[in-house]
Formats: C-alpha cells, structure tokens, sequence
C-alpha cells in the first residue's frame, strides 16, 4: 500500500468523517507551493480558504512566532499579556474603530458578534426581554456552531442537530426590499458576507451592500460585515467592505489574521456596541494569548502593506480578465466572478466542479471546489505571476477538455 493510502486509511478508520477531502496527503508547504508525501509538487490555488495569503511558512512570520513562543506563550487572560495592547491598537489603526475582541476561529468570532448584537439589542437599542432578531442572508457561510448553523439556510448544517436557536430570520443575498421588509423593532443586528465565498464566491449586485447598510442606519440596526474570508487584502483592498464605501458597525476577522500558522480571530467595532460587554459577560482561554497577538501583528503589518493591496487588485483583474477570454462561450461554463485573487469559475452542473479540481491535482494544482459547481481560485497573495498564469492554464486546459 502507498504511503497515501495507508495515512487516509488510518484517518478514515480512526477521525469522524466531517470532511470529504481530495485524496492526497500533504508533507510539506513553502511559499505557494504544497508538497505530498509522494514528493509530488502542487501550485496551492486554494490558500486554505484564505488563510494563507501571505504564503506558507512566510519567514517573518515563522520568527515572530519563535520568538514569541521561547518568549511567553499562553498565559490566559487571568493577566495583560504584553503583546495584546499593541496588537489592539493596530487593528484600530487600520479600521478606525474604537476597540477589538480577540477569539481564535472565525466561528467564534461570528458567535462573539452575535452575542454583543443581542446584549446590545437590549440595553442600548431597548429590545425586550429575550426578542432580539438578527437578520442573515441566504446561502450565508458564518462557521458551524449551534447558533451559526440556526442562522444557515444549507438544509445538511440543520439537519437533525435540532432543536435549532431562535431569533434568527434569512432574506435574499442582494436584495435590499427584502431585508426592508424583514427588519422590525425587535431587529439587533444584520449580518452579511461582502462576498459570499463557501456559497461560490457570489457577489451581491452592486449598491447592494450601501443600501444594506443605510436601512441598517435608518432602523437603528447594527450593520456586521463578516469579512473572515473576503477581508485583508484578499479582494484587493484591506477589507472587503472598502470597495463600497461602508462604515459597519462590526468587522468579523479570522483565517489570514493568524498569518497561516495559528488560528486567530477578532471582532472589531466602536465603543458604543463593543463598550456593552462586561468582566465575564465572554471570553476564551487561548484568545488572546501573547503568541496570537504577536503571530498576528506581523501578520497585520504584511497584509496591510499597500504594495501588496495593490499587486493583488492588478494580478486580481489580470487573472479574471484571462480566464474570461480564454473561456469566452464555453458550453461548460457558467460563469467567472470574483474580486482581487478570490475566483469562481462555475460550470454546468452535469460536469461538477468536483471532478475538475481531481482532473487539476493531476495537472499539479491544488484547489476545491465550492458547492459542487464552483471551482474556487484563491491562491496566497504573494504567488508569483508565472505560477498563477500555470494554475489558470490548468484550469483552461482542464475545462475545455470536457467541452
Ligand atoms: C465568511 C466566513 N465566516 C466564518 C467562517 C468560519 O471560520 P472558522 O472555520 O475559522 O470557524 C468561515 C469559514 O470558512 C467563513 O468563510
């Protein structure tokens, strides 16, 4: 047997079955490329759901964390840490926010900024008593807790993990007349991904999000933009939400906050919604803690260097721009979208995007597809062009060979 099959054989037999991974085993991972522990090389154009956008192992980021381990490690929020504080003010530097909360997943970040919506609900919007809604959208992606799931609309997160939390509604994603209509005095909170990604990178219409976030200002309802995947350079602008102008009440951040080697995540807003939360009222043993904070300051300071911003906004447009004319009036395709270096490329639903991301391993190129007809294209920020121009020839290739 295979090494590869021996190590998937151990984890079929011995892990929960909660993913439904390719078949490959991974070893190694430098830069933007991923090594299998056959020695086979790949071109990652999956940046681990954008958590890897600065490249894996990136050399500064690997000594901040060293360092920070030999230094102080996880002490718990029992006492400050000296690495918090600074790492508080940048993100307040780069949001022009007022304060930050620091957890380690996305999930719990989301969970954070649904619990601060409701807390504030009742005291500072006046809501009775235990009536707090938050409004969603439809096909939303937030993470798979109890209280996330409760707010999907993807009827396998639900499915028999009932009873489901109440006080959570959906509309359409894109459509600011049904989120009108769905809002009443009881509404807290509305949340939305700027680009749904897990859904197949769909981009709302545009105005979309400025008319969300103005009925949110209108009705006295915070405005949560969920940027754990979307955010930090990875559309081309620091954060998502910039490329419409807004203001949200709430920025959820995760994934690539961490600088793709330790789980990081924050929720970051002004006094008025973050100032509700009292000693004891939220926390997490690990959120927080000196490695994260110092992990994630460097992590900050990269992905925040304008330089790299911009060079994704470019080779963003380049790479859209390429697979659109190599692929203009392919039966098989349905559409390309996307913002920055976060692509889909939907094809026909006969074909599947699963059986084109296997044909795409073979070509030594690494990604997933994302609800069965989208391939999705979200490589580490810092690729260099030549090897993102291989991974989108391979994608070319491989499409056109089922047209
Ligand atoms: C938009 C969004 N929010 C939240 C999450 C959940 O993050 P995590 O898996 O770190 O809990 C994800 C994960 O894919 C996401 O894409």
């Amino acid at each position: 047997m295979s090494r590869t099959r021996q190590l998937i054989e151990l984890e079929l037999a011995r892990g929960a079955h909660n993913y439904l991974p390719i078949e490959l085993v991974l070893q190694r991972a430098k830069g933007s490329f991923l090594w299998d522990v056959e020695g086979r090389r790949y071109i990652d154009m999956m940046g681990a759901y954008s958590t890897a956008s600065l490249g894996h192992s990136h050399p500064a980021i690997l000594r901040a964390l060293i360092k920070q381990a030999r230094t102080l490690d996880v002490t718990s929020r029992a006492f400050y840490n000296d690495q918090l504080p600074p790492w508080l003010e940048q993100l307040s530097g780069l949001t022009g926010m007022d304060k930050a909360l620091p957890m380690n997943s996305g999930a719990e970040a989301v969970e954070t900024a649904l619990k601060l919506a409701r807390k504030w609900g009742e005291r500072v919007k006046g809501i009775p008593s235990n009536q707090c809604e938050i409004i969603g959208c439809e096909g939303n992606f937030h993470g798979r807790t109890l209280a996330l799931i409760s707010l999907s609309t993807e009827p396998q997160y639900r499915e028999n993990f009932g009873p489901l939390l109440p006080g959570f509604k959906t509309v359409p994603f894109g459509d600011a007349r049904a989120l009108k209509k769905a809002i009443t005095p009881r509404t807290a909170a509305f949340i939305v991904e700027p680009i749904q990604g897990e859904a197949g990178i769909r981009l709302p219409p545009e105005g979309y999000l400025a008319q969300a976030q103005a009925l949110c200002r209108q009705h006295n309802v915070l405005f949560i933009v969920d940027e754990v995947q979307c955010g930090l350079a990875r559309t081309g602008r620091l954060f998502c939400f910039e490329h419409d102008g807004l203001r949200p009440d709430l920025i959820i951040l995760g994934k690539a906050l961490g600088g793709g080697v330790y789980p990081v995540s924050a929720v970051v807003g002004n006094a008025a919604v973050l100032g509700v939360f009292r000693p004891g009222d939220h926390g997490s043993t690990f959120g927080g803690n000196a490695i994260a904070a110092a992990v994630s300051r460097k992590a900050l300071q990269l992905l925040s260097d304008p330089e790299l911003i911009e060079r994704t906004d470019r080779l963003g447009q380049w790479a859209l721009h390429t697979l659109k004319d190599a692929l203009d009036g392919n039966p098989i395709v349905r559409d390309i979208r996307g913002k920055g270096l976060l692509i889909g490329v939907e094809v026909a639903p006969e074909i599947g995007a699963r059986r084109l991301v296997e044909e795409l391993k073979q070509r030594g190129v690494l990604t997933k597809d994302s609800h069965e007809v989208v391939i999705r294209l979200a490589p580490p920020l810092t690729i260099k062009k030549k090897h993102l121009r291989r991974a989108l020839e391979a994608v070319v290739e491989v499409v056109k060979s089922h047209a």
